[in-house]
């Protein structure tokens, strides 16, 4: 079921979300993001993930009709040509679809580690701040067959609007732990579910508390780290369940997170470069992993 409006402006309070586009912790907060693109917001609507809208020039409305259609939920459909939609959020957009998305309840450890069948394999990533960074990491987890990705408490959300569009809606498809989950904080609880903590609550844990539960529960850590000289990557064993630890643009790995690993293994490289973007270090190590498992 769902409903088609014309639009002329961002000012009725359905279309908010869109209208806050250049504020994301505003969004994230309130556990929305948005879509953007064709590709991404025909996977959203694919997806378990709730929808709360789509915005799309008419010329785009019976291609996407059958999806909307699908849904269980009902969900507004905005009319918007790409040019007056551009003019409303402040940047330009290559198809000019938006769609806006609930982000969904965060499992738990034990979830996560009961729904997946081992051997596990897991990501984590200490202080990525790069949305688009954490988007194409995202991408290659999926790609690659991870399980579920866990995100340090001072990382990007991954549901920021470019880590969306970078990891092209696989974002869908992947469990997150979020450890710094601001959700909630602008809102009072609403239902029962909430009012008890179980939806508005923000995870205590560290990236470096929860990668030694993992360790106790058997999961071995391995820290992506270029300046190790002890393993490279050739030498390391994925076979068993696994976590695998990327750090940030500017710092990579902090201290307390690499101490919390097993160990640390380099992706040998020339001594001309310092390290590999993110992305293209998962990108390797996930190869990898795939590859001992043997599902490349
Ligand atoms: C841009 S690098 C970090 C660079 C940072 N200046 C440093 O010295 O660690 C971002 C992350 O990608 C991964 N990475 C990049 N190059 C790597 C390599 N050659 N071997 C293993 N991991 C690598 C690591 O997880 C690293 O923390």
């Amino acid at each position: 079921m769902f409903h088609i409006e014309k639009i002329s402006s961002f000012d009725s309070p359905d279309l908010q979300p869109y209208a806050t586009m250049k504020r994301p912790l505003e969004q994230e907060r309130q556990g929305i993001f948005v879509a953007e693109g064709v590709k991404v917001v025909r996977r959203l609507l694919e997806s378990h993930f709730a929808v709360a809208s789509v915005v799309l020039p008419e010329k785009w409305l019976d291609d996407f009709r059958p999806r909307i259609e699908a849904r269980p939920e009902p969900i507004a459909v905005y009319l918007a040509e790409k040019k007056f939609l551009e003019g409303l959020v402040g940047f330009s957009m290559f198809q000019g679809v938006l769609a806006v998305g609930k982000i969904p309840a965060p499992p738990s450890l034990d979830d996560i580690l009961r729904n997946s069948r081992p051997p596990r394999l897991f990501v984590a990533v200490d202080a990525l701040t790069n949305a688009e960074n954490l988007g194409a990491l995202v991408r290659n987890c999926v790609a690659f067959g991870v399980q579920a990705l866990m995100v340090g408490e001072t990382s990007s959300s991954p549901y920021l609007r470019r880590a969306v569009r970078n990891s092209m809606g696989t974002i869908f498809q992947l469990p997150v732990i979020e450890l710094n989950q601001r959700r909630g904080e602008l809102r009072e609880p609403q239902t029962s579910l909430e009012k008890t903590g179980t939806r508005v609550t923000r995870p205590s844990e560290t990236l470096a508390q929860t990668l030694r539960e993992l360790r106790a529960r058997g999961v071995r850590c391995i820290a992506a780290h270029p300046h190790t000289d002890k393993k490279v990557l050739s030498q390391a064993d994925f076979s068993g369940d696994c976590c695998i630890v990327f750090g940030s643009e500017g710092d990579g790995i902090s201290p307390a997170v690499l101490e919390a690993c097993d160990e640390a293994v380099a992706i040998p490289m020339s001594p001309a470069v310092d390290s590999l973007n993110v992305g293209a270090a998962a990108a390797v190590f996930l190869y990898e992993a795939a590859r001992q498992r043997g599902h490349c």
